[in-house]
């Protein structure tokens, strides 16, 4: 049994419901490439890097573009993406996600942020939590792209706690995996069936336990 030191959060799908807008903006530039793909096809997206998604959603509509071109669109998307983003404010933050992050830090559990996205700062900015997080990598500071297990590594040197007293909170497959491959423990947030190779999985961070106030060694992730 270890006690666990450290909890390492995702953003989008996690913190926030970006997800949600990711899917809008590569949606949009799909249709107006001449098709369209679903939310079965969006999961694949979760946790992947920009570059990458829009190489996913070319194969999908059997379209090839050169490296220019696939730059343009990815800033494009990147583009109608912001203007979303743009718009949020502190009430978009999931439900439950700061009193979680907030309890972790009560009980003297380090945390944070292990995000793909280019834009986390300005996010964690717009919903005013930057401050909730020990360590923030995001993907400026990845050269490898979940399922690596670089981003949470990463966290978890920084945060100068070994990976096997880590708890990952992941809404993406390939995140899951990373956190896996990292020796660390990986709570999906979303769909059981998605997320079958997390060690639990709960619909949201309101629906994890807060750490007991007797000590951690209590808590449910030094138990799975
Ligand atoms: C991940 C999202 O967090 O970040 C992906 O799940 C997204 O959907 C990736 O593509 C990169 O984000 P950004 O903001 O750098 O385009
Ligand atoms: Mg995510």
């Amino acid at each position: 049994m270890n006690d666990i030191k450290a909890c390492i959060f995702d953003l989008d799908g996690v913190i926030v419901d970006t997800a949600v807008y990711h899917y809008k903006a590569w949606k949009r530039l799909a249709n107006e490439l001449g098709f369209d793909f679903t939310e079965a096809y969006n999961e694949q997206l979760k946790g992947v890097s920009r570059v990458r998604s829009l190489q996913l959603i070319l194969g999908w509509g059997g379209i090839t573009k050169t490296e220019a071109e696939q730059e343009q669109l990815a800033t494009q998307k990147n583009t109608w993406y912001m203007e979303m983003v743009n718009q949020m404010t502190p009430a978009e933050i999931l439900p439950g996600a700061r009193e979680f992050v907030e309890a972790c830090r009560a009980a003297d559990i380090k945390t944070a942020l292990g995000s793909a996205s280019k834009n986390s700062m300005t996010i964690l900015d717009k919903l005013q939590i930057t401050h909730l997080f020990d360590a923030i990598i995001d993907g400026n500071k990845v050269s490898k792209a979940k399922p690596d297990p670089e981003v949470f590594l990463k966290g978890a040197q920084e945060l100068d706690v070994e990976p096997k007293y880590c708890v990952v909170f992941e809404d993406a497959i390939a995140g899951v995996e990373a956190a896996k491959a990292g020796g660390m423990k990986a709570i999906g947030i979303g769909d059981p069936e998605v997320l079958h190779e997390a060690d639990l999985v709960v619909s949201g961070l309101d629906k994890v336990p807060r750490p007991p106030k007797g000590g951690v060694g209590e808590w449910v992730f030094n138990k799975i």
